[in-house]
């Protein structure tokens, strides 16, 4: 009679019975997964929040939108968004994007500003203060914070 040695020791059937029981548990995290209704496509932007129509951004333009409580300034340079404070960091005066020139101007002092708000000349010690710019389902939203 013919010597059959076992390939399988208590070891190896009890790591086959992990993988099994592992794959069984995952195959039916992903069956349960797939068949959840997606969110919404907005709920992905829940703590953004919309303040303009994409259509509306004209590349190397602005414009201007209220958020929490502050008046900011949408721009559109070299294909990407941006989102700056509309107040001077120096005294507060009102800001406006110069299209021709290409930087913020603060018509109180004079003071000039990056399109991502970081100072080019003038008398302000500090950036201006930028939101994070999300593009979704034809709008674009903001949220304060660090980008
Ligand atoms: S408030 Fe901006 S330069 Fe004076």
């Amino acid at each position: 009679m013919p010597s059959t040695r076992s390939l399988s020791s208590p070891v190896a059937d009890y790591l086959l019975g992990l993988l099994v029981l592992f794959v069984a548990v995952f195959s039916l995290y992903m069956t349960a997964r797939f068949l959840q209704p997606h969110p919404h496509p907005r709920a992905y932007h829940a703590f953004f929040h919309p303040v303009a129509s994409a259509q509306d951004v004209v590349p190397g333009s602005s414009m201007t939108f209220d958020y929490d409580d502050q008046q900011w300034i949408l721009l559109s340079v070299d294909e990407e968004l941006y989102a700056v404070s509309a107040s001077c960091t120096f005294r507060g005066s009102r800001l406006r994007w110069d299209e021709n020139k290409g930087y913020i101007l603060c018509e109180g002092h004079g003071c000039v500003f990056a399109h991502n708000g970081n100072i080019l000349r003038g008398l302000a010690t500090r950036p201006l203060e930028t939101l994070q710019i999300k593009i979704a389902d034809g709008l674009v939203y903001a949220l304060r914070g660090p980008s």
